[in-house]
């Protein structure tokens, strides 16, 4: 709070700066005018910006990819970069894909930018994110046109905005002159025109003609090229590493990470707690007689921590959150689950419960439990389950969890208890690309990695279109303990090297996931009455010439999908994804990126098949 008066002071400095210079030239500052003319300059358009790559938070593809909302992969290829998962070195150039169109901010201008939504974390500011995030590709000036209704002072964490990246698309006569590309770069202090230029292989002119001369120090300019010039990539330390090491790696990296961050909290949480502390104390004594709370409290937490340790790792936990969800008061609560009576009982400690007519899935954990709002509060995909709220009951030492009500209950009772009503083939393909995508954003796109640890058909929920969420992150882990000593999980999808050494990795997750592409094309439990795992007699099925692997696999499949027209050949692929998931060495197992793929070719080719299909399969299989 204290560094406001001088950021705002900054911010006012920078401010007097720009509108001296405004004179010099039209300011680029509040973005580039432009006219939506789709004969003179057809849009939206796809184009790329310069990036640098940047220490400390910016120093591999997944989170420049996720900054950018896209792939790695669409980053790498442009960038000349052989693998997505290849580490950066600071400053190293590369080519970020972006869509540019021209949109309008009020009646009399339009502006042309690349639209990227970012969430505001802790201590992030329009000027920041746009010098430092975004390396002066769009300004705090422009942030403010676009997001008019933000107040830049006055920004709630979690809030999304719109960060409108510069760019242009060609117009008509640039496209006849062969320009397809312009490309946004931001001028930095070494270089000029001429050394810009011969960096794209261009002439300094025709930066001219699009840029004017007077371009200046951290302006956006656009390099117009026919094509991308192929970057000439530092050469990284060759690494011999194995998938495995790579995991470990960002396990560790995480580890640091989590340290960090988690020690700043701690010392704010701990900055908060000590001038909070008189108003809690008064909100304890109100609740009943403090003596009794405190010996009470002391009894239900485990250790030697004492009321203030608990209430100092309580706030620790959940001080993030505040913003981000509703915090539900305990009576609130127990009137939606009838006191958590069994008739709301869902399974485990998960009660259904109905708040202002929403219902929602409320999980009862007792303190330590609370692994999971941390790890929630990182992750936001449309396959996990969406935790909405939360509630903490210090004098009893629980802790509730308040999720999004998922309708159709789980997979595990459609595969497994529901005799009547089969799923379909096409709907179960559906699941498990589901289920890969969930699991491959964990996997790629969270900080430090989140490895679920608990993969289970009875961990996937499915919404009323059919369409799968993973839930239940009570076990997972986030970066921390490469090895564990107390294994966790449930028996017939633990990964063979985790039951016998505690290695957590995202392999693990890739094991216990083709357990459950097993369970979708067999229709079998994970592990039958004599405890046979259903993964141990799968590699079987693939043995032998493709007749016998024909015929073994169509006595293996659920006899459910007899009726249907599939084919052999989707259900052979997907059974071949799943054998290789549930390979005892993990650093055979494909990781999610490649599922996800292998998944989507199967499908597709399911409906080059199953539909009604115009085109000939054999051209859309290629
Ligand atoms: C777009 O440009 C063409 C050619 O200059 C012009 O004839 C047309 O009127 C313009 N359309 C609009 C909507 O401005
Ligand atoms: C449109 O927005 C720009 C930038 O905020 C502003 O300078 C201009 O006055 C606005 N025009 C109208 C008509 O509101
Ligand atoms: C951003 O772009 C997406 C798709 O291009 C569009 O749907 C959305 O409305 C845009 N948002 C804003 C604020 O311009
Ligand atoms: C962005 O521009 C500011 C000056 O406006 C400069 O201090 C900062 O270093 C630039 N950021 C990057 C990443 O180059
Ligand atoms: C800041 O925003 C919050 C809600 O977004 C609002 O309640 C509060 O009054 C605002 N504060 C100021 C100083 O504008
Ligand atoms: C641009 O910079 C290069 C090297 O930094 C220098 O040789 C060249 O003369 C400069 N050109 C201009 C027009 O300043
Ligand atoms: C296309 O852009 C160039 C450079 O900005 C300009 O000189 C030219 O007039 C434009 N052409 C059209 C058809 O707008
Ligand atoms: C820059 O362009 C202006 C007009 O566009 C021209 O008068 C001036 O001479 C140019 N300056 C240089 C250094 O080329
Ligand atoms: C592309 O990268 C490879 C190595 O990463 C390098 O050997 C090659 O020269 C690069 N291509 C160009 C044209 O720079």
């Amino acid at each position: 709070m204290r560094a406001k008066p001088n950021h705002v002071f900054y911010v006012l400095l920078i401010f007097l700066c720009y509108s001296h210079r405004s004179e010099a030239q039209l300011p680029s500052t509040q973005g580039y005018t432009c006219t939506a003319n789709q004969t003179t300059t057809p849009q939206p358009c796809q184009t790329y910006v310069f990036y640098r790559a940047m220490a400390p938070d910016f120093l591999d593809l997944a989170s420049i990819a996720d900054l950018f909302s896209v792939s790695r992969l669409m980053i790498s290829k442009p960038s000349n970069i052989s693998s997505p998962s290849a580490p950066l070195v600071p400053n190293q150039p590369l080519f970020v894909p972006i869509t540019c169109s021209c949109n309008s901010v009020n009646s009399s201008m339009s502006i042309s930018y690349a639209n990227l939504s970012y969430t505001i974390k802790p201590a992030d500011t329009f000027y920041e994110v746009s010098t430092t995030h975004f390396q002066n590709l769009t300004t705090y000036q422009s942030v403010g046109v676009v997001n008019p209704t933000l107040v830049a002072t006055n920004l709630t964490i979690g809030v999304n905005v719109v960060f409108p990246i510069f760019c242009k698309c060609p117009n008509s006569t640039q496209l006849q002159n062969g320009v397809n590309h312009l490309v946004s770069y931001v001028v930095q202090p070494s270089d000029n025109l001429s050394t810009v230029a011969s960096r794209f292989g261009i002439q300094t002119q025709s930066i001219i003609d699009v840029n004017g001369n007077n371009t200046r120090t951290w302006d956006t300019i656009f390099v117009p090229v026919t094509q991308l010039p192929e970057l000439t990539q530092p050469t990284v330390v060759p690494s011999s590493s194995t998938p495995e090491d790579d995991d470990r790696k960002g396990v560790v990296t995480g580890l640091a990470i989590g340290l960090g961050i988690t020690g700043f909290l701690l010392i704010l949480v701990f900055g908060f707690w000590v001038y909070r502390e008189g108003s809690l104390k008064k909100r304890i004594i109100m609740a009943g007689d403090e003596e009794k709370q405190r010996s009470k409290m002391n009894k239900e937490v485990k250790g030697n921590k004492g009321l203030m340790g608990m209430e100092v790792s309580l706030m620790a936990d959940v001080s993030d959150c505040l913003d981000k969800y509703r915090v539900f008061g305990i009576d609130e609560l127990q009137e939606a689950t009838d006191g958590f009576s069994d008739s709301c009982l869902i399974q485990g400690s998960v009660y259904k419960g109905r708040i202002d007519k929403e219902v929602y899935a409320i999980k009862k954990m007792n303190w330590n439990a609370c692994e999971e709002l941390k790890i929630l509060q990182k992750v936001n995909h449309g396959n996990l389950v969406k935790l909405e709220g939360f509630c903490i009951d210090s004098l009893q030492a629980n802790c509730y969890l308040v999720y999004e009500y998922v309708d159709n209950g789980s997979l595990y009772s459609w595969l497994h208890e529901n005799e009547n009503e089969k799923l379909s083939w096409k709907t179960r393909l559906r699941i498990a690309i589901d289920v890969a995508n969930g699991l491959q954003y964990i996997h790629e796109h969270t900080r430090p990695r989140v490895v679920h640890k608990d993969i289970k058909s009875s961990n996937i929920l499915l919404d009323t279109n059919m369409r799968a969420r993973i839930a239940n992150f009570g076990l997972a882990k986030s970066g921390c303990n490469a090895i564990t000593m107390h294994i966790v999980g449930t028996q017939g999808y633990i990964a063979p090297e985790y039951l016998a050494d505690g290695v957590v990795s995202t392999k693990m997750d890739v094991f216990s996931f083709g357990v459950v592409l097993l369970e979708l094309i067999s229709g079998e439990l994970a592990i039958d009455e004599d405890g046979n795992a259903l993964w141990a007699s799968a590699g079987k099925v693939l043995e032998g010439n493709d007749e016998d692997k024909a015929r073994k696999l169509k006595n293996w499949v659920d006899k459910a999908f007899f009726g249907e027209s599939c084919s052999m050949e989707t259900l052979m692929n997907v059974m071949t994804v799943a054998v290789s998931c549930v390979h005892r060495d993990p650093s055979k197992r494909p990781n999610m990126v490649d599922i996800v793929y292998a998944l989507c070719k199967s499908e597709d080719l399911f409906h080059d098949i199953s539909d009604d299909a115009l085109s000939d399969p054999a051209v859309m299989g290629r």
